[in-house]
């Protein structure tokens, strides 16, 4: 349950793409001042003219900074050239982030014998400009912020009061033993975005710093995980190298990890071996998306929550990959190669948690036997998948949103049984495949169906039947007139808010739309008149949609909507005949003919 934060953390990575690398956001020091002591501080300054006379004031604050008793300075981003002076040496948290300061000197530091924090980011500051043994003399530095300068070499020595130290988006191509080695007390280092290879690291960076708990090296240029990584660590990231190979022990120690990010890298399934993550027993997050694996690595960490697979070029899931990770709940492997063939039938066999599996933009033909049983989503979309048999989806009782747009269905192929069991689906994508009618057998639990871009020429008798829970119905895009959608197709769909029919060849406003209906989209179709009566039963809809269809001034009947008090939105809009060119228009239209008109 401790856990739970952290988790919403993941999901929210998953499903957004939120960022996760804390450096700047989190190091980010807030200090709030009074507003009126600002102005106090300013005036006595003012007063004292020249002599050291401000008795009143214990703190003497730069000008433009603002200060507290407590040793707080604020200098944020006042344009500052330089390091302040006159530094009172009781401060104890010192802001000059944002500013345009170029050198810290140990003259600047050396009084400063109780400064906790010390923020730096976003300067001007180069190796050159840092005086190295300024900051070791900084006995009670905990929290240390140098990001977003031009550092090229970390500070030589770090003092061992050392808590949080921040370098991200600096030119750094060397770190030295004594930067974050011997510091017990420290918890996160911060050194994405800088220009580190292995050789800028010495042999055991974290030497004499077990406690470290974060850090973070995003973005670097290294090609092996750095060496002894020190056993409290609990966060990874790593993402952004040029990892190819993981050497054998990398992370043996690290029994409390719990999120490890290695996407973005080389790795392969050669550089990786059945014992690299296996000892991680408190792995929850893993990401090996974007490397150049072909097949699901084996020896994986059986604590696992989330698994990020995708961006490779695996080819197949073996049987025993996956089984052992009895917790596992997403599983993200879309954009590889996988073929259904090369997926065991136990591959999932176990995997009660499992509810998310994501296999879109693969090789799949089929759909991959023996799917994990607690599925609740299930992204296939993007695949090649041409057939579905009457039992393909027979385990999937807990499924509730099926996509399997863009795939290679067609009508021949879809079983009519094979939806029988999945009496919890609410969301199905069947758009982008070769159908040429809608199917029938479809769940009559559906919220919202999907089935534009296909080749439809029919809504077949009895398909949308039952269908009481369906409120959102996208057929756009197809082959449809109105005689070949069977008589009270709508009718039945009592929850229905939004029918999306575009693109199709309907030559009138489908009658007997339900009462339900919100949203109707006729746009691109044949339809030339809209009589009286065309809404008299949809007294609820709020949006009508009939652009580039073949309506003149003298063909809407004004009653058609007079009665809809909800309506917001009528858009007949362009490409519709204009009024005042209604006559020749109309005219050139006929030859392409109303063919349905002698339908109805
Ligand atoms: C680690 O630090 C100890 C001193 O605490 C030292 O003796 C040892 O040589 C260091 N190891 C490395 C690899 O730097
Ligand atoms: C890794 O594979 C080797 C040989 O295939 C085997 O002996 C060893 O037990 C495996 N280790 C794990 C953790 O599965
Ligand atoms: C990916 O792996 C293949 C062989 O497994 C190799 O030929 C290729 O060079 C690798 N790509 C990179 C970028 O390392
Ligand atoms: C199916 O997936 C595609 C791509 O992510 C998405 O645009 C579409 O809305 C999904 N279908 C449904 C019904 O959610």
């Amino acid at each position: 349950m401790g856990h739970c934060r952290g988790l919403l953390e993941l999901v929210c990575l998953v499903l957004l793409g939120c960022t996760f690398v804390r450096g700047q956001g989190e190091t980010q020091l807030e200090i709030h001042m009074l507003e009126e002591e600002d102005v106090k501080m300013d005036g006595e300054e003012e007063d004292s003219t020249g002599a050291v006379t401000n008795a009143k004031v214990k703190i003497s604050c730069p000008e433009k900074c603002s200060c507290t008793e407590e040793g707080s300075v604020d200098c944020n981003g006042v344009s500052l050239n330089e390091f302040p002076e006159e530094l009172s040496e009781h401060t104890r948290q010192l802001s000059l982030q944002n500013n345009l300061i170029t050198m810290v000197t140990l003259e600047h530091l050396s009084h400063l014998q109780q400064l906790e924090t010390l923020n730096l980011q976003n300067n001007h500051l180069t190796t050159q400009g840092l005086d190295d043994e300024g900051f070791h003399i900084l006995e009670r530095l905990s929290y240390l912020y140098l990001a977003n300068n031009k550092l090229t070499a970390a500070p030589r020595q770090l003092p061992a009061s050392l808590v949080s130290a921040d370098f991200a988006a600096n030119h750094l191509t060397k770190i030295y033993p004594e930067t974050f080695g011997q510091k017990p007390a420290l918890k996160s280092v911060y050194l994405h975005n800088n220009k580190l290879t292995d050789d800028g690291l010495p042999e055991n960076m974290f030497n004499g710093s077990d406690n470290l708990e974060i850090f973070i090296m995003s973005s670097n240029f290294l090609r092996y995980v750095p060496k002894g990584l020190p056993r409290a660590l609990y966060r990874l990231h790593l993402k952004n190298n040029k990892l190819e190979k993981i050497t054998s022990g990398a992370f043996d120690n690290l029994f409390h990890l719990r999120e490890l990010y290695l996407q973005n890298n080389v790795l392969s399934n050669d550089g990786v071996d059945n014992e690299t993550f296996s000892l991680l027993n408190s792995l929850e997050y893993l990401d090996l998306s974007n490397n150049n694996l072909t097949a699901v690595p084996l020896g994986l960490p059986r604590n696992l929550i989330l698994l990020h697979l995708e961006k490779n070029s695996i080819q197949g899931i073996g049987a025993n990959a996956l089984t052992p990770i009895r917790n596992l709940e997403y599983l993200l492997l879309h954009n590889n190669k996988l073929r259904s063939r090369l997926i065991h039938p136990s591959a999932f066999h176990g995997l009660k948690r499992l509810h998310t599996v994501h296999m879109y933009n693969n090789l799949l033909e089929r759909v991959p036997r023996g799917l994990p049983r607690r599925a609740k989503t299930l992204m296939l979309l993007h695949n090649i998948i041409s057939e579905i048999g009457r039992n393909d989806l027979i385990t999937l009782y807990t499924l509730t949103e099926l996509n399997l747009s863009y795939n290679h269905l067609t009508s021949a192929k879809l079983h009519r049984e094979a939806f029988r069991k999945l009496r919890l689906l609410e969301t199905l994508d069947l758009s982008g495949n070769r159908l040429q009618t809608l199917p029938m057998g479809l769940p009559k639990s559906l919220h919202v169906l999907k089935v534009k871009d296909n080749q439809m020429t029919e809504i077949p008798e009895g398909s949308l039947s039952g269908m009481s829970k369906l409120k959102e119905l996208n057929v756009a895009n197809n082959q449809l007139k109105l005689n070949s959608i069977y008589q009270g197709a709508w009718q039945e769909l009592s929850a229905l808010t939004t029918l999306d029919l575009s693109v199709n060849m309907l030559s009138h406003v489908p009658a007997d739309l339900p009462e339900s209906l919100e949203y109707l989209h006729l746009h691109n179709n044949r339809i030339s008149t809209i009589t009286a009566t065309a809404f008299l039963n949809t007294p609820n809809i709020r949006g009508i949609f009939l652009r580039f269809n073949r309506l003149s001034v003298h063909s809407v009947s004004e009653e058609s909507f007079s009665h809809l008090s909800k309506l917001q939105v009528l858009d007949i809009g362009h490409g519709n005949i204009s009024p005042n060119r209604g006559q020749e228009d109309e005219e050139e239209d006929l030859p392409y003919g109303d063919d349905e008109d002698t339908d109805l």
